[in-house]
């Protein structure tokens, strides 16, 4: 979409007439709440007149940051306090200052195989080595964990964090079981390893709560937890939050840039607090709950039909994504087809890290004949129509 007389791009999504494209982790413009943020728009303004437009407070203004907390004691197991929280512009930006102030140039980041792949763009922007370990159905292998940190330490190699997406993962949607996160915790709490949570999908829970954050269950400086209403309410309002210890939220919020121009996003995030306070987010939540919930459905159903015999896939209890693996066959090869059919999906090699050294698990080990499909843009009559269409052109 442009602007009238203006060729320029607003949006990061370019409508293709005619096209059904799954790649897209983005919401359906439909289930973006336009008319009830306007108004609220008008009320933030309005209740807080010349501080909405003030420079901001570097860890972010009260009112979201005392909201976040009312938040999380609903939805995870342990609430932080006020000074457990920095707000930030969105997961994207947290990952980009965590890179730089959680790691020094050189060190080893660890990451899932496979893993988001803009963070892992976001990652290796950065002086830093990107090691991948290994993920299953249960989610990243912890027992994995302790071989690898001691043949990097071996090397002479530090390791800076482990980024991981321990709940309704991206790609896969895939959720850390239980057991896991208390070893995951547990070990790196015994190894002094720094765990950077990204817990964007939360809110995004379809059968039942979802499980508690690394964050709740770890020791204080463990884990630094990357929150967002990029998913829950709008992308473009550009407002997240990190919880972490005090000393650590302190290293976000002290930053220069921060003390310069205040926290980013200073206008929307008093704009996501009158959500909170209005009632707007957990009505949001709810709605989209369901409707995320149908689409899945749709989603796994025409599956079952469309594609060729002996394709799997996951059933996620969350988030935006499925990861379907096809008995043969390479999936970025066979992506033209899929497009010029009017449909389209992720190739999974775009999920890994392009230095593999070691063996990564079972799904990086068939990630050339896997792909991500987005169930978050369309109804569950398109994505019915997508899939039609993709299975036709993966069986022709
Ligand atoms: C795992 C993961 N992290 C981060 C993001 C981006 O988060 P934000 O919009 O808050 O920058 C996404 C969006 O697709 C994601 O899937």
């Amino acid at each position: 979409m442009s602007l009238p007389g203006s060729p320029l791009p607003v949006a990061e999504f370019v409508e293709m007439p005619g096209v059904i494209d799954l790649a897209w982790g983005h919401p359906d413009p439909d289930l973006l709440p336009v008319e009830e943020l306007a108004e609220l728009a008008r009320t933030t303004l309005r209740r807080f007149g010349p501080e909405a437009l003030a420079y901001g407070a570097p860890a972010g203004p009260g009112p979201l940051i005392e909201a976040v907390v009312d938040r999380l004691e609903r939805t995870d197991s342990r609430p932080p306090r006020p000074d457990e929280i920095c707000l930030t512009g969105g997961v994207s930006a947290a990952l980009e200052q965590s890179a730089k102030l959680l790691a020094d140039p050189g060190q080893v980041i660890l990451v899932e195989a496979p893993t988001y792949h803009f963070a892992l763009r976001i990652l290796a922007s950065h002086p830093l080595e990107i090691c991948p370990l290994p993920f299953d159905a249960g989610g990243l292998v912890v027992e994995a964990l302790p071989e690898r940190l001691a043949r990097i330490r071996a090397s002479g190699r530090k390791v800076g964090f482990l980024y991981t997406i321990p709940t309704f993962h991206n790609p896969t949607g895939l959720t850390l079981t239980l057991e896991r996160r208390r070893a995951l915790v547990e070990l790196a709490e015994a190894e002094g390893l720094l765990l950077v949570e990204d817990d964007v999908y939360r809110e995004l829970s379809f059968d039942g709560p979802a499980p508690p954050s690394l964050w709740s269950q770890a020791p204080p400086g463990r884990v630094v937890r990357l929150g967002s209403f990029a998913k829950s309410l709008a992308p473009g309002l550009r407002v997240g939050y990190l919880t972490a210890d005090r000393a650590l939220a302190e290293r976000f919020s002290g930053q220069p840039w921060l003390q310069s121009g205040g926290a980013p996003s200073h206008l929307p995030s008093l704009l996501v607090a009158t959500c909170m306070a209005e009632g707007l987010y957990p009505a949001n939540v709810q709605r989209l709950q369901i409707a995320y919930r149908q689409r899945r459905e749709a989603l796994l159903e025409a599956l079952k039909t469309a594609m060729p015999q002996g394709t799997t896939w996951t059933r996620p209890a969350g988030g935006y994504f499925t990861w379907v693996t096809l008995p043969a066959g390479d999936t970025r090869a066979r992506l033209s087809a899929v497009k010029q059919a009017g449909s389209g999906y992720i190739p999974g090699t775009t999920f890994l890290p392009p230095k593999r050294p070691e063996a990564c698990g079972p799904l990086a080990e068939r990630a050339s004949r896997s792909f991500r499909l987005a169930w978050s843009r369309y109804s569950p009559e398109n994505l019915r129509e997508s899939v039609r269409r993709m299975g036709e052109a993966l069986r022709g």
